[in-house]
C-alpha cells in the first residue's frame, strides 16, 4: 500500500429544474465516480461533494412557463435526480443541495468576508425591466433583433443565427419573454468583481498548476482565450428574488449571481457531511479536483479560483478535467426537443442494465471532444466487449473448474510441460503491465484508455485460453490444464478487484459468487492473494445482451 493522499473531489451541481440524461453522466458524473471509486480502492482519504443547484432564472423562467413555483420545481427535482445518481452508483459522500439553510449562511458568510476586504466595486447601471412582471429582466429573458444578422429571436446575451456575443442594450425592438411587451430602462446598484484586476495572478496561477499536472488542452485553451480577451469586472449580484439574498442593508431584492453560489455549494456541501471538513478546504495538503462539462470551463478555471484566492483561506483546485459534450444520434442533446436518453426512462426500460450504459459512457466518454450517442453502437458495444470479451473469459474459466475440478484449482507441483514457466512469467508480466496503465491512465484522467486496458486483461485470458486449449489436455495430462486454469483465475481475480471502479454493480455480484472479501480485494491489489481459495459454485452469467427491438424502440420514439 502507498502513501495515503487526501482527496475532495466534486461534480458540478445539476440545476434541479428537469431530469438528467447521459449527457450528464458521461459529462461531469461517471468520469468523477470512476475516479473516486479507484482512490477509495487504493485507500486514500477522499470525499465526494455534489448537489443539486436550486438558483438562478433558468427555474424561475421554468416555474413560470408551467405556473408553478420554484420551491415546487426544485422539490421535485431534487428527489428524482438524487435517485438517479444512486441507481446509477454514482457514490457521492453527500448529494447536497443549495436551498439549504446552511448553504444560504456558508454562501452570504463567503460574500461578507470578500465585502469586508473591498474585493467588490458597486455600480449603477441601467438595466432592462419589465414592468407589467415587476421585476429586472435576465439577459435571457430579452429578446429581439440581431444588429449584426437581423435575425428575429435573438437573445440578450447571444445571437443563435449568427452566434454573436451580445448584450441586452445591443438588440434591436427588445421584448421580454415574460410578458411579451417592451422592457424599460432602469438602473440598479450590484457589485462587481473586478477580474482584471486578477488577471496576472490568474494566469500564472494556471502555468503553477501545470508543474504540478497536466491539463486537459481544450481546458488551457478556453482559459488562454479568455485571458487574452482581457478580463473584465463581472456582477456578481442579480435583482431577484429567488436565491440567496445579497446579506447587506442596501440590497434588497437582489441575490447572489451563480458564481458565488454553486460552487460555494461545494464548501456548504462538506460542512454538512462532516466536522473536519476544514481539513478538505483548508489543508494545502488536499488535492481538489473539480468534475465538470465544458460549458463550466471558465467558471471554475478563472473565476472560482479567483474569488477562493480573494478569500484567502480556501484551498485551490489542482486540476479541473473537464469534458467535452456528448450528442445523441449525431445530433445535439434537447430537452425542448424531447431529443435526450433520460436517466428515469433507461431505468424503467432497461433495468439492472446501468453497468452497461456505464460502460458505453466510459469507452464513448467526450474527453477531449464532443462525442455521440448511438444505440446501436451501444448495443454492439455491450455485446462484443462486456458479453463477448469479459464475460466469455469468466464463464470458460468457471465452466472449466466447475465440471473439472470440483471448482477449485491451484499450481499443482507436477506439471510436464515446460512451457508453463513461460505461461506463468507472461500472464504475471502482462498484470502487472495492466495493473501500472490502470493507475497511470485515471490518474491522468484518461478513463477510455483505463477501460481499454482493462477489457484487454480480459483479452489476453481468451488468449490464454485459445492457444493452450486445457480441455483438450484435461484427460491425459490435468496437471497441466489445471496449471492453465489457475493462471486464468490469477487473471480472474484481478480483474474483479479492479473491476469496482467503471461496472460497481457487476463487481458487487462476482465478489459475492467468489467470496471475494475487502481483505481478499487488498491481496489481489498488492500481487499477494491466493486464488485456491476460490470456491467456484454453479456457474452464472453476469452480462447480458442488449435485446436488439428494444434498441430499436428507443430509436423510433427519437423521430430521427
Ligand atoms: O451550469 C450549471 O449546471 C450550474 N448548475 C452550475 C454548475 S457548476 C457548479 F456547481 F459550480
Ligand atoms: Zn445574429
Amino acid at each position: 500500500m502507498g502513501e495515503v493522499k487526501r482527496y475532495l473531489i466534486t461534480s458540478a451541481l445539476p440545476y434541479a429544474n428537469g431530469p438528467l440524461h447521459v449527457g450528464h453522466l458521461a459529462g461531469a458524473y461517471v468520469p468523477a465516480d470512476i475516479y473516486v471509486r479507484y482512490l477509495r480502492l487504493l485507500k486514500h482519504d477522499v470525499k465526494f461533494i455534489c448537489g443539486s443547484d436550486e438558483h438562478g432564472a433558468a427555474i424561475t423562467m421554468r416555474a413560470k412557463t408551467i405556473n408553478s413555483t420554484p420551491k415546487e420545481i426544485v422539490e421535485k427535482y431534487h428527489a428524482i435526480n438524487k435517485q438517479s445518481f444512486k441507481e446509477f452508483g454514482i457514490s457521492f459522500d453527500i448529494y447536497h443541495r443549495t436551498s439549504a439553510s446552511l448553504h444560504h449562511k456558508v454562501s452570504q458568510d463567503f460574500f461578507k468576508k470578500l465585502n469586508g476586504k473591498n474585493v467588490f466595486r458597486t455600480k449603477v447601471v441601467e438595466q432592462y425591466y419589465d414592468e407589467k412582471e415587476e421585476q429586472f429582466l435576465a439577459d435571457r429573458y430579452i429578446q429581439g433583433q440581431c444588429p449584426k444578422c437581423n435575425y428575429q429571436e435573438a437573445f440578450g446575451d447571444q445571437c443563435e443565427s449568427c452566434g454573436s456575443d451580445l448584450s441586452p442594450s445591443d438588440l434591436i425592438d427588445p421584448r421580454s419573454t415574460l410578458s411579451g411587451n417592451a422592457p424599460v430602462m432602469r438602473r440598479t446598484k450590484h457589485w462587481f468583481l473586478p477580474m482584471q484586476e486578477y488577471q496576472q495572478w490568474v494566469s500564472e496561477w494556471i502555468r503553477d498548476c501545470q508543474k504540478k499536472e497536466h491539463w486537459k488542452k481544450h481546458v488551457l485553451g478556453q482559459c488562454e482565450s479568455w485571458i487574452k480577451q482581457g478580463l473584465r469586472e463581472r456582477a456578481m449580484t442579480r435583482d431577484l428574488e429567488w436565491g440567496v439574498k445579497v446579506p447587506l442593508e442596501d440590497a434588497k431584492g437582489k441575490v447572489l449571481y451563480v458564481w458565488l453560489d454553486a460552487p460555494i455549494g461545494y464548501i456548504s456541501a462538506t460542512q454538512a457531511l462532516t466536522n473536519e471538513w476544514e481539513k478538505y478546504w483548508k489543508d494545502k495538503d488536499t488535492k481538489l479536483v473539480h468534475f465538470i462539462g465544458k460549458d463550466n470551463i471558465v467558471f471554475h478555471c478563472i473565476i472560482f479560483p479567483i474569488l477562493l484566492h480573494a478569500h484567502g483561506e480556501y484551498t485551490l483546485p489542482i486540476n479541473i478535467p473537464a469534458n467535452q459534450f456528448m450528442n445523441l444520434e449525431k445530433s445535439k442533446i434537447s430537452t425542448s426537443r424531447n431529443h435526450a436518453v433520460w436517466l428515469t426512462d433507461y431505468m424503467e426500460r432497461f433495468p439492472e442494465k446501468q453497468d452497461a450504459l456505464r460502460y458505453y459512457l466510459t469507452v464513448n466518454m467526450p474527453e477531449n471532444k464532443d462525442s455521440d450517442f448511438a444505440w446501436k453502437e451501444f448495443q454492439a458495444k455491450v455485446d462484443s466487449d462486456l458479453v463477448g470479451v469479459l464475460g466469455g473469459f469468466f464463464n470458460r474459466t468457471f465452466s472449466l473448474i466447475h465440471k473439472n475440478f470440483n471448482g477449485r484449482v491451484g499450481f499443482p507441483k507436477n506439471v510436464s510441460d515446460t512451457g508453463s514457466k513461460d505461461l506463468r512469467n507472461n500472464v504475471f508480466s502482462n498484470i502487472e503491465k495492466f495493473k501500472v496503465e490502470f493507475d497511470r491512465y485515471i490518474h491522468g484522467y484518461e478513463f477510455k484508455k483505463a477501460s481499454d486496458t482493462y477489457i484487454n486483461l480480459a483479452r489476453q485470458g481468451n488468449k490464454l485460453l485459445h492457444e493452450t486449449s486445457p480441455w483438450k489436455i484435461m484427460g491425459d495430462d490435468p496437471n497441466s490444464a489445471e496449471y492453465i486454469l489457475a493462471l486464468c483465475m490469477e487473471i480472474v481475480a484481478v480483474l474483479v478487484a479492479y473491476m469496482e471502479p467503471l461496472l460497481p454493480f457487476t463487481c458487487r455480484r462476482l465478489k459475492d459468487y467468489l467470496e471475494i472479501k475487502t481483505d481478499d480485494v487488498q491481496q489481489i491489489l498488492d500481487g499477494d492473494y491466493k486464488i485456491e481459495k476460490i470456491k467456484i459454485g454453479k456457474v452464472i452469467h453476469f452480462f447480458e445482451r442488449i435485446d436488439s427491438e428494444a434498441v430499436n424502440r428507443e430509436l423510433d420514439k427519437l423521430n430521427l
